[in-house]
């Protein structure tokens, strides 16, 4: 355990004994340092690499006389508006008396231990001209080198403050050349990258999209300090903003260029009044720094994730046979039963019944109609959810269950029943994303309905194994009937959004639960609080799958990113299958489709995950060789104690000459000075590998000289098992 070490000049708890001083928020490897003073703002003095001597913070040079900051506040940790500061707010509000000015200075701190590893410091800041405070919270997970930051605004005026923005976190980052990694997309299209160096001015990513807020662009996003992000060297910092809603991230190269990073809540149309002895607490921004690279970032936020956000991280997961590209909107209890059978044949853990099983006055068989009533279809089911649950059971294989309980046909029961549940404006056209409109989760009345669903369909199915939640559509003519401050709400649905799944988990701990919003649309790490895993992208072309999984591995560990074997793409079903082992496997095909090989292929394969999934799952992940620059992907997974690890391999190239890999690639993470063995796995029926386990290999040979999985053109995805030799 790392101790926490606090700096002489302040004391740990409590207000300002001297002058002046630093606080130091210390991870393993990381600090992000304050320097406070009685009656001024605090300043980031540094984010970085840790001092060995933490009593040396106290000779970093301090900004605020610097030549080139005028104001003093160019690096300050929570950026006020309309006082000295000049640059991009991170607050800017309208305090009850009309003042649209604000200072938040030092007040006092805090830094507690809530776990071993685990320790908050909050920062109290008051404006002395206000009774307005503002808490800034830094929560270190000091083994994985990660920290969470929010901030808890409230006030004591006369009557409620207006408040224009309030961001969760204000970073600054000293250097003169930042480079920021970021992505962007659309349905089909998740998680494309885009790299470039930060020059002067302000540039946003943010999304105004209300829900599946991540269509277009995701909150997470790299920084390299100095230098563009590698994968191995180089200072980096990874983020994701925790929050299923509008966002925004302005990064701000300022006049003395350096960066400054303010993200949270997007303030688009989102003014929120906040009345007196009230708290408003923002996301989080979750955020890693590493000295090197990309590669030991996204190891942290991996490790992160598991112990401490994402429901059962540190758990096993179901593999799962999926409806919906096998039969779409077309089935009845005959077909289900067949599919639950070939389930139970191929060795799925769960079996998955997708969109379409709900609605009776407007039947859901295509996506125009239905959404919102959700009684089983009285003539495709007619004995009801609870006979396919038990048709399961008796087959050995456990029942799911598609829901997409935020979202509303027109042509439904319930829009007719409860107009007023719906986000649309009186004065607009309604126009649709996908036939479909959005309830308005800002209404507590919509929150009983939603959980209500859901709770009503596992009251009455207690065995029921597994939910896919779904949310399709955007918010257009964003206007809640309800509301009484009609600019809450895009906070207010996320808010409710997760107050819904809060009331779900307290009933329903540990049910897994997909978060899929017609792709990785909601892939944040505020939803994934309450669910197991996510679909990541609607496209399951394995050729396309590889480059967004890469990309997704970045920020979200493989236990999260669901990954099915379907029919999109040209490859055969090896290659397809060995793409979906990477992430949490799964299947949506027909199985009855398969031949005898294909059959006989897939069940092996589903035997070979349950011996590998730990390694998988809890795994440290290591990106090899990229997909980008060579013909070939190659990534692996080390489980904690080193003695096995899974090593993926993906032809990228279908038409260049010298495909493959040509030579060896260096393994990472093995320890140098065991023994191991490298065997081929997941071979389809009646080939044979060059790569058969016979013989053995120091850690060290593996990643100084290397091995070469042989990836060919007839070779083109290759698993290897890397174990101890004994
Ligand atoms: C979305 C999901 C799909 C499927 C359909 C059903 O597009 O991403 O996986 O569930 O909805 O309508």
């Amino acid at each position: 355990m790392t101790p926490f070490r606090f700096i002489p000049l302040v004391v740990a708890t409590g207000t300002l004994t001297a002058s002046a001083g630093e606080i130091a928020i210390e991870t393993k490897h990381s600090a992000l340092v304050l320097r406070v003073e009685a009656g001024k703002e605090p300043l980031v003095i540094h984010h970085g690499k840790r001092l060995a001597d933490a009593a040396e913070y106290a000779k970093l040079p301090d900004r605020r006389k610097a030549a080139d900051d005028p104001t003093g506040v160019y690096g300050a940790a929570y950026t006020t508006a309309g006082s000295r500061n000049l640059l991009e707010p991170a607050i800017q509000v309208t305090h009850s008396d009309g003042d649209a000015s604000l200072v938040l200075n030092y007040e006092s701190h805090e830094a507690k231990q809530l776990a071993n590893d685990v320790q908050l410091t909050t920062v109290k800041l008051v404006d002395p001209a206000h009774p307005f405070h503002v808490t800034l919270y830094y929560k270190a997970y000091i083994e994985e080198d990660v920290i969470e930051q929010w901030s808890v605004i409230s006030h004591g005026e006369e009557g409620a403050v207006k408040m224009q923005k309030y961001a969760s976190a204000n970073l600054f980052l000293t250097g003169k050349h930042h480079y920021l990694t970021h992505y962007h997309g659309d349905w089909a299209r998740e998680m494309q990258p885009e790299s470039e160096e930060l020059g002067a001015g302000i540039k946003i990513l943010d999304s105004k999209l209300g829900t599946r807020a991540n269509l277009f662009q995701p909150p997470s996003f790299m920084i390299g300090i100095n230098g563009p992000v590698e994968e191995d060297n180089g200072e980096v910092i990874a983020c994701n903003l925790a929050w299923t809603g509008n966002y925004q991230i302005a990064l701000e190269v300022d006049p003395a260029r350096n960066l400054r990073v303010i993200a949270g809540i997007n303030p688009f149309a989102s003014e929120y009044t906040l009345a007196p002895k009230k708290e408003f607490t923002t996301p989080a921004l979750i955020h890693t720094w590493s000295g090197t690279g990309s590669g030991d970032a996204s190891r942290n936020l991996h490790r992160w994730a598991r112990k401490h956000r994402v429901l059962e991280g540190e758990g096993t997961r179901q593999t799962i046979l999926n409806n919906w590209e096998a039969t779409y909107f077309d089935f009845n209890e005959e077909k289900l039963a067949a599919l639950i059978k070939d389930g139970k044949k191929l060795g799925s853990d769960v079996f998955l019944l997708d969109d379409g099983w709900f609605g009776n006055k407007f039947p859901r068989n295509d996506d125009h109609a239905g959404l919102g009533d959700w009684e089983p279809n009285k003539l495709k089911l007619p004995h009801g959810i609870g006979h396919l649950v038990k048709e399961a059971e008796t087959n050995g294989i456990k029942f799911g269950i598609w829901l997409e309980p935020e979202m509303v046909n027109p042509k439904s029961e319930l829009y007719t029943k409860h107009p007023e549940w719906v986000i649309q404006s009186p004065n607009r056209e309604p126009h649709y994303y996908r036939n479909q409109l959005v309830l308005d989760l800002s209404n507590p009345e919509v929150q009983d309905f939603v959980f209500g669903i859901v709770d009503k369909i596992l009251t009455e199915n207690p065995t029921l194994g597994y939910i896919k939640w779904d949310c399709n559509a955007v918010i257009f003519n964003a206007k809640s009937a309800t509301n009484p401050y009609p600019a809450h709400l895009y906070v207010d649905y996320v808010k409710g959004f997760y107050s819904v799944m809060e009331r779900l988990r307290q009933k329903y701990p540990k049910l897994p639960i997909m978060l899929c919003a017609g792709g990785g649309g909601r892939a944040d790490y505020g939803a994934l609080k309450y669910f197991t895993e996510f679909w990541p992208s609607d496209n399951t072309d394995p050729l396309d799958r590889v480059y967004m999984q890469w990309e997704y591995s970045k920020f979200f560990p493989s236990i999260t990113m669901a990954a099915h074997v379907t029919d999109w793409g040209k490859q055969p079903i090896k290659y397809r299958t060995d793409v979906a082992l990477m992430g949490k496997f799964g299947h949506d095909i027909v199985v009855s489709h398969l031949d005898e090989k294909e059959l006989r292929f897939t069940q092996d394969s589903l035997k070979l995950y349950k011996e590998l999934g730990p390694t998988i799952w809890q795994g440290d992940l290591y990106r090899l060789v990229s997909p980008y620059t060579n013909d070939f992907a190659s990534l692996m997974y080390v489980n904690e104690s080193k003695q096995e690890a899974v090593w993926f391999n993906y032809l990228v190239t279908g038409s260049r000459k010298n495909l493959g890999s040509d030579g060896a690639v260096k393994l990472k993470g093995l320890d140098p000075a065991k023994r191991y063995s490298v065997r081929e796995v997941n071979l389809y029926p009646d080939t044979k590998s060059p790569i058969s386990g016979e013989g053995s290999w120091s850690g060290d040979y593996l990643m100084t000289v290397g091995f070469s999985p042989q990836v060919t053109k007839e070779r083109d995805s290759v698993i290897l098992v890397i174990r101890e030799a004994k």
